[in-house]
């Protein structure tokens, strides 16, 4: 018989799932919007396997309802909204996918960085809202930012999207500091401990996953530690950092700006304060969405799901234990 899929809601990528329909029944949800959990176990209850998304929530209730799944993939590299644990008790691998959204990812940082630091968000505004009069068509004190060139950029976490940052940084003539867990060396990336990177930085850039050491790792006191007048960016998720603490550090002049694509409750709230805030450069979670890096992502879950299938480690397994749960 052939294995049932389920994927939660449309992916681009039509070549990939093409292949994975030569050997399996693939039932795509046609939600427009997040699944709800009720949602999310009509379609992966008889599923042989699941390909979610990161909106997804895939915890040990939903699991246990679902008997027969042998493989999860995920599209997206940060697996936070999957239960790892319970997974690999049933012994089910989970595969996400790293390495395929890196540069996209880093392009998206860099580019929050370079708006949060050139104010990017408030001139655009201020085109559009007709404050560029003919009487204000040059001033010397207009918007001034922040020059990227001999400032320092300090990577928290020096993964590989963390690398791809490191470069970017290094071509716009920056000097470059980076914490990582396990100390690395990369050329051209002094390896700090993570205050002296807090102390020493003028831009601070996230690149650690979500997990309990990593939970509000910018908490106030962090925020204190940083340089007056630093700029953070956040593109790694939004409970890295205490959200509450970050408006009080750019209300109050602490952090000269902030460009976040992630954030502690997605969508943000309608009365969030950081909607309020002109200093602040938002994105809704775009960090992979470019059209080519989408299709990768979904062909990299399709090697996973058919690797899973197969009885195969999967190319990129996000619970590698499980394999020593299975084969004890
Ligand atoms: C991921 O894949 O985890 C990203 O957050 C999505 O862009």
């Amino acid at each position: 018989m052939r294995p049932r899929v389920f994927i939660t809601r449309n992916v681009p990528g039509e070549d990939a799932l093409a292949r994975l329909r030569a050997s399996c029944d693939v039932t795509i949800g046609t939600y427009s919007s997040i699944l709800t959990a009720e949602e999310i176990l009509h379609g992966a209850r008889e599923a042989d396997a699941l390909l979610c998304l990161l909106t997804d929530r895939i915890d040990a209730a939903l699991l246990t309802q679902c008997a027969r799944l042998r493989v999860i993939a995920s599209c997206s590299v940060g697996v936070d909204h999957i239960d790892l644990a319970a997974a690999t008790q049933r012994g089910i691998p989970v595969g996400h996918t790293p390495g395929v959204l890196t540069e996209t990812t880093a392009d998206l940082a860099f580019a929050l960085l370079l708006a949060a630091a050139r104010r990017i968000g408030e001139a655009d505004r201020f085109v559009r809202t007709r404050q560029w009069t003919l009487a204000r068509r040059w001033e010397p004190d207009l918007l001034l930012g922040k020059d990227l060139f001999g400032a320092t950029l300090g990577i928290v976490g020096l993964g590989a999207i963390g690398q791809a940052v490191a470069r970017r940084a290094q071509g716009f003539g920056m000097r470059v500091l980076a914490w990582n867990r396990t100390p690395k060396c990369v050329e051209g990336v002094e390896c700090v401990s993570f205050n002296t990177l807090l102390a020493e930085s003028d831009f601070v850039s996230l690149h650690v996953a979500l997990g309990a050491e990593t939970k509000q790792l910018i908490d106030e006191a962090a925020l204190a530690r940083m340089q007056p007048g630093a700029v953070l960016v956040n593109t790694a998720r939004g409970a890295v950092v205490d959200q509450g603490a970050l408006v009080s550090a750019l209300r109050s002049g602490k952090l000269a700006a902030a460009g976040l694509d992630v954030f502690e409750q997605e969508p943000l709230e309608t009365d969030s304060p950081l909607l309020q805030l002109e200093n602040v450069v938002l994105a809704p979670h775009i960090g992979s969405a470019s059209d080519a890096t989408r299709r990768r992502m979904t062909a990299a879950s399709v090697e996973n799901l058919l690797a899973g299938l197969t009885g195969k480690p999967l190319p990129h397994c996000a619970n590698p234990t499980v394999y020593a749960v299975k084969n004890p």
